[in-house]
């Protein structure tokens, strides 16, 4: 349940009003809200709490240090996929020994940099990768913690660019498969702890049948492994959907506790925990999206309307380069004009400054008729917004905030010109 809300007819974060916040940091800015995150975890945490289940948040989704720092002080650990990340999470103030290492193409550095750190387990996507961790273990003279990966080959019905758990996805090791390359590890391969097995089947699944096939699917397979080689753990990944379309909840959270069709935490726990309490084993759960998601907007401002041929356009101060999701996987964000608008709206397309016919955040979309100066909150983008931001066309980051009732910080600070050129050099000659 996310608290953006009107208030006064002014949107607001918890008990601060985004105008206020726009006016000091300017735009574009992602502002969190801390109360969101919290709430949304302790949800979580208390719908699993039948089962041993431990959440390790996936870092990608939202990898601001003060976010992880949150999340460290709330005794989560960390889904992570680089030595960078594993970095930043040290960095927060995370335990390494409460982090997974996913991630299918990890290289010698940052396999040693795990192992040294102490990572609780390494998530390993192939036999050739657990071959290389067991060299390089054997040259640090220490036994590795891995898992691999298992494909279920279950269709998550989500966006093909985040379906990762069928046939045709690079990720992990095909289920007819899975046994005989533990039996190798076992047999062939000394310096390597074999700790738990792991899947993850997509992102942003709106469903909870595919959760429910691939543990069935994989469940024999962990109860047998379980015997065979006493692993700890099993870490079902992370997926869980949010409600992007229909995200302003202003008071109305029973309706959207209910939506029939969207999963939530309840619909979720629910389903899995008969499936996984049998097993007596340690689950993780990799929670990215659903712990960040709602819980954050981006704001931005209008700055131009045009009226084309067949369209209206209204031009705003972020582009794809803040939020690449609508561009790369055709995602919804909804879009809320910061002072409240009675019944005027407009069918537009909300585009960026980006030199590409791709940089749209909403295309022929029904919303406010704001006019060039207003501000704008696109909702929802907590998740998979700044954490994949990048400086194309020379736009530096955007700024982010965490609000925190009614008081707010600043988490990030814009990037400066100097900043976004830092690195670069001319030529030595
Ligand atoms: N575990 C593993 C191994 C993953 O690869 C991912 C996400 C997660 C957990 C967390 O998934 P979540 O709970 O957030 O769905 N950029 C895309 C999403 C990419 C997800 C990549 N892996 C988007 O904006 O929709």
């Amino acid at each position: 349940m996310h608290t953006f809300a009107y208030k006064n007819g002014t949107l607001c974060c918890e008990d601060v009003n985004l105008a206020d916040i726009a006016a000091k940091v300017g735009t574009p800015t992602f502002v969190y809200s801390k109360k969101t995150i919290v709430d949304d975890l302790a949800e979580l945490q208390q719908a699993l709490a039948p089962l041993d289940a431990h959440v390790a948040y996936a870092v990608k989704a939202c990898s601001n240090k003060a976010i992880l720092n949150l999340m460290a002080k709330m005794g989560v650990g960390f889904d992570i996929v680089s030595g960078g990340e594993l970095w930043r999470v040290i960095n927060a103030g995370g335990d390494p020994g409460q982090c997974t290492y996913a991630g299918v193409a990890k290289t010698e550095p940052e396999i040693r940099y795990a192992l040294e750190q102490g990572v609780y387990c390494i998530n390993c996507e192939s036999e050739n990768e657990l071959r290389e961790i067991n060299r390089i273990a054997g040259e640090m003279g220490i036994k590795a913690p891995v898992a691999v990966r298992v494909n279920p080959h279950v269709d998550a019905h989500t966006h093909k660019y985040i379906t990762t758990g069928t046939h045709e996805n690079k990720f992990g090791v095909d289920i007819t498969r899975i046994e005989a390359l533990y039996a190798t590890i076992a047999a062939e391969m000394p310096n390597l702890h074999i700790k738990g097995l792991q899947m993850h089947i997509g992102s942003q699944l709106t469903e909870v049948e595919p959760f429910v096939k691939a543990i069935q699917k994989v469940s024999p397979i962990v109860a047998k492994f379980k015997e065979q080689y006493d692993i700890e753990f099993w870490s079902i990944g992370g997926g869980i959907g949010i409600v992007y379309d229909g995200c302003l909840a202003s008071g109305q959270p029973e309706w959207w506790a209910a939506r029939p069709e969207q999963i939530t935490i309840r619909s979720y726990a629910e389903a899995i925990i008969p499936l996984l309490q049998p097993l007596g084993l340690k689950i993780l759960i990799e929670p990215g999206r659903r712990i960040v998601g709602n819980a954050a907007v981006m704001l931005t401002r209008c700055v131009y309307e045009k009226k084309g041929e067949v369209k209206t356009f209204k031009m705003i101060d972020a582009g794809m380069n803040d939020i690449i999701r609508p561009a790369l996987y055709e995602g919804y964000h909804e879009i809320w004009p910061v002072t409240e608008h009675q019944g005027d709206t407009i069918t537009a397309d909300i585009v960026g400054p980006i030199c590409e016919s791709g940089d749209f955040q909403a295309q022929n979309r029904e919303i406010a008729d704001v006019k060039p100066g207003e501000l704008l909150a696109e909702m929802s983008a907590g998740a998979y917004g700044f954490s994949m931001a990048s400086t194309y066309n020379s736009r530096p980051l955007a700024a982010e905030v965490l609000v925190d009732g009614d008081k707010w910080h600043i988490i990030r600070h814009r990037q400066t010109l100097e900043q976004m050129v830092q690195g670069e050099c001319l030529p030595e000659c």
